[in-house]
């Protein structure tokens, strides 16, 4: 076990964990931010997706001691009010099915806009191609990241 100090959300928190351990499950069994889920565990699906210093990044293949002083960005502290435009579009088009994917797509999403704002549905494809969704709900996801884009 060793201590880290890692900023999630903005704010400093303090973990003592075996070092290997990734950073989906100290987020989760750690600090309590279950937004971010588990599917694969091996950098699959995405379901896991969260941002490391704004890029978007497999948090279940991220040890924590790969962290260091860089700024993590999960699903709950995407905004504070639920009120990023992606949140809204997502609402808009009322994209998730079961859910179980949705947090991982709309931080994959949000750093797809902040580094091309106005994506085609080629550009869109392609940045999203590696987060799976069981429940097929990529045309509404598609469409949410359009409108997003739109009131960003
Ligand atoms: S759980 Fe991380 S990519 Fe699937
Ligand atoms: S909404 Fe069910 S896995 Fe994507």
């Amino acid at each position: 076990m060793a201590v880290f100090n890692i900023k999630v959300n903005n704010e400093n928190r303090q973990v003592d964990v075996d070092p290997d351990t990734p950073l989906l499950w100290v987020l989760r069994d750690n600090i309590g931010l279950v937004g971010t889920k588990y599917g694969c565990g091996i950098g699959q699906c995405g379901a896991c997706t969260v941002h490391v210093n704004g890029a978007a990044m497999r948090s279940c293949s991220l040890p924590v001691s790969a962290v260091g002083d860089k700024s993590i960005i999960t699903i709950e502290g995407l905004s504070t009010d639920a009120s990023h435009p992606l949140q809204e579009a997502w609402r808009t088009h009322d994209v998730p099915q079961c859910g179980y994917c949705q947090a991982g797509q709309i931080m994959n999403a949000a750093s797809l806009l902040a580094n091309n704002p106005d994506p085609s549905d080629k550009d869109i494809d392609q940045a999203m191609q590696g987060n799976l969704c069981r429940c097929a709900t990529y045309t509404r996801i598609r469409a949410a990241i359009k409108t997003a884009a739109k009131i960003s």
